[in-house]
Parts: C-alpha cells; sequence; structure tokens
C-alpha cells in the first residue's frame, strides 16, 4: 500500500513538472527546428544590419528593466542573431500592446503573437481575469498547471490563498483585475527567462494602462523586478509604497509588493506580514 503511494507520489511530481505536456503527436528534431531558426535569424540580422538607422528605436522606457541593458547592434559588431530576434520581438510586442484599447483587443494581439517561445508548451493563454474598470489591480508571476489549463490566472490553491486574503479585508475577487508577468504557462513551473519576460512586458504594461487602476499590487519578487524595476528581495521591497508609469501614463500609480500566496502556503509563519500588506492595500484603495 506504502508502495502504491510512493508511486502515485512520483507519478504526481512527474506531472507536476510538466512531463506530460510537452508530449507532441509527431516526435520534434530539436536540432533541425534550431538550425533553420539560426539560418532565418541570421538572414534577419543581415537585412537589419542593412537598414541600421532607417527604423525608430524602441521606446525604452516601455521596456522592462532587464531589456534595457541589452546591447544594441553597431555596424561592424559581430551581430547575435538570436539577439537580433528577440530585440525584433520585443519591438513587434511593443507595436502590437500599443495599439491595443480594450483588454479584448490586448487578448487578441496576444493570441496572434508568435514571440514568446512559452506559447509552445502551453495549453492556453491566460491573460487577465476581472473588470476592466478594477480599482484593485494584482501582477503575478506566471500561469500555473491549473490556470495553463482554465486559461484564467489564479484559480489553483495561490488564487484561492489570494481570495481569501482579499474576503479577509472586505475585499472580493470579482472587484479586482488580476493578471501576470507573462501569459502562457513557463514548463514545469521554472521561473520565465528574462527574454520571455521581456517580451511580454510590453503586453502587461499596456494591460496597466487600460485598467488604470488606482492600486497596483505586485505579487511576489519576480513580479516585483520587473514592474517596479526593483533588484530587493520580497522581504525588504513589501509593506512599502512605489510609483508605476509608463511613458503613455498621465500620472502615476500607487504600487507595491507582497509575498506570493505559494510561499506562504509553504511559509506559514509569513502569513501575518502578508495579512499586514493586505490591510495596508485596502486602507489605500479606501483613500483614493
Ligand atoms: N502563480 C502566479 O504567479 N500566477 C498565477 O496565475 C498562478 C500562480
Amino acid at each position: 500500500m506504502q508502495h502504491a503511494s510512493e508511486l502515485h507520489t512520483a507519478l504526481q511530481w512527474h506531472i507536476d513538472a510538466g512531463c506530460d505536456e510537452c508530449i507532441a503527436d509527431e516526435p520534434i528534431d530539436r536540432f533541425a527546428v534550431s538550425k533553420a531558426e539560426m539560418a532565418k535569424a541570421e538572414m534577419a540580422a543581415a537585412s537589419d544590419d542593412a537598414s541600421a538607422g532607417s527604423r525608430p528605436a524602441p521606446n525604452a522606457a516601455s521596456q522592462p528593466a532587464a531589456s534595457q541593458n541589452a546591447p544594441g547592434i553597431s555596424r561592424g559588431a559581430k551581430v547575435n542573431p538570436q539577439e537580433v530576434d528577440n530585440n525584433r520581438q520585443i519591438r513587434t510586442a511593443v507595436e502590437l500592446a500599443r495599439a491595443a484599447r480594450t483588454i479584448d483587443e490586448l487578448r487578441d494581439a496576444l493570441a496572434g503573437f508568435e514571440g514568446c517561445p512559452l506559447k509552445k508548451t502551453a495549453t492556453n493563454l491566460v491573460l487577465s481575469d476581472g473588470p476592466a474598470e478594477a480599482r484593485l489591480m494584482f501582477v503575478g508571476e506566471a500561469p500555473g498547471a491549473d490556470e495553463d489549463r482554465q486559461g484564467v490566472p489564479f484559480v489553483g490553491p495561490s488564487g484561492k490563498l489570494l481570495n481569501a486574503m482579499l474576503e479577509s479585508v472586505g475585499l472580493f475577487r470579482e472587484q479586482v483585475l488580476i493578471s501576470n508577468t507573462v501569459f502562457w504557462r513557463p514548463p514545469g513551473n521554472r521561473t520565465p527567462t528574462t527574454q520571455e519576460s521581456a517580451v511580454c512586458h510590453p503586453f502587461i504594461e499596456r494591460l496597466v494602462e487600460i485598467v488604470n487602476p488606482a492600486v497596483l499590487v505586485c505579487v511576489g519578487a519576480p513580479a516585483a523586478h520587473t514592474m517596479l524595476g526593483q533588484t530587493q528581495g520580497i522581504s525588504r521591497l513589501r509593506g512599502k509604497w512605489y510609483e508605476f508609469q509608463t511613458a503613455q501614463q498621465s500620472h502615476p500609480i500607487a504600487a507595491t509588493a507582497m509575498f506570493h500566496p505559494a510561499y506562504l502556503l509553504r511559509t506559514p509563519i509569513k502569513k501575518r506580514d502578508a495579512w499586514a500588506d493586505i490591510r495596508m492595500i485596502a486602507k489605500r484603495l479606501s483613500e483614493s
């Protein structure tokens, strides 16, 4: 009996790690794919190099801290085809995101966007949940297995804890808008790479602009780093106020960071701090 339960635990571990979700109907020769992608990127790099200087530079203010430091491509320098392709995807993301005027338009733009590698392994696009006119907005890190299955953010155990935290201060899930820094589940719930975050960033920025909440809450350190450009650990970042502002916004939005509910489920001793944070958020919301 114990043996059966150990086997079940091992199987569940593999499922949680996403082993079942990367299996396609046909085998894929990854070596052939990457050779073709390299060739495509080299051709693109050559044409980019030829037209260097004729294109407007992407607006640095609308890109995450990580992408602002990406080295540029200068004439005569050895080009890295992958980097050229990455930068091109970010430019496309900026253009698509800027053109969207509503959440539905943003969802359509993301559905047609092929620049984020996470899309290839995910089941569903997970953009947002909640009303477009919400005054409180949460941004988490990335969809997990439950979110990927349902196409809705924060519906698994973390989402249930977040709902309970909201209710404890008289707020309800239906009043808030919830999203993530990336819109497809990273395989095995790994942390999104810098490029995955960078290419999704114009879309989450645009979502904040469209919703224009009174208060923005970054859920967990990766979200706080991406959205607020901060680098400290979440224990130092939480419980304080920051400003979130893009080049397109006329005013800054009050922003803060809190522990991720997944961390609170593993580390219940931190719930006391988390409850202080959610009370601080509710107070600020009632005053604004
Ligand atoms: N964790 C996140 O950061 N986002 C989700 O949507 C679910 C779990």
